[in-house]
């Protein structure tokens, strides 16, 4: 159905942030690939972790968006919580799903883990039901481990 652009999405990342150490510029320039490159969405940023246990909005495109979200909620708490990928192709049967925007239908939500704990996540959405697929899922995981990899050089 839909597909990505350019299928070296963790390449073009890496070319995006190098020399550059600010986080918000980086990430803010992170979301908007994200947001250009893969087609159907609606949604696309960050969230990072900022008191114990909660995760506060980062640079991102789209609408606005809730500001605050506890681990224990939605996809993205998920995500942060479990450490894990979330491909949810149906938002409307994930229990606990945080509505900030009706017309989303799907999400993926990634991780970005910095020596065993969550630093932030990188969310997707889109208004198309089971939109996103484990290639897209894969792209982002890059997306991720090159942020990982730059988290404690940029400030
Ligand atoms: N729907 C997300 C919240 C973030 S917004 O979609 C931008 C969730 O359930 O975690």
């Amino acid at each position: 159905m839909f597909s990505i652009t350019d299928s070296h999405l963790g390449e073009q990342a890496s070319h995006l942030v190098a020399g550059e150490t600010n986080k918000i510029a980086n990430l803010s320039n992170l979301a908007a690939l994200l947001m250009h490159s893969i087609k159907g969405l609606n949604w696309a940023g960050f969230y990072l972790v900022d008191a114990p246990e909660e995760l506060v909005l980062g640079p991102f495109q789209g609408l606005p968006a809730c500001i605050r979200i506890p681990f224990a909620k939605g996809v993205c708490g998920a995500a942060a919580r479990l450490q894990q990928t979330q491909l949810v192709g149906d938002v409307l049967r994930f229990e606990g799903h945080i509505a900030c925007d009706v017309n989303t239908r799907s999400e993926l939500v990634v991780p970005i883990v910095v020596a065993g704990s969550t630093v932030a996540v990188i969310d997707l959405d889109s208004p198309h039901t089971g939109h996103f697929t484990n290639e897209h899922a894969e792209q982002v995981e890059a997306v991720a481990q090159l942020v990982a990899q730059h988290w404690l050089n940029w400030h």
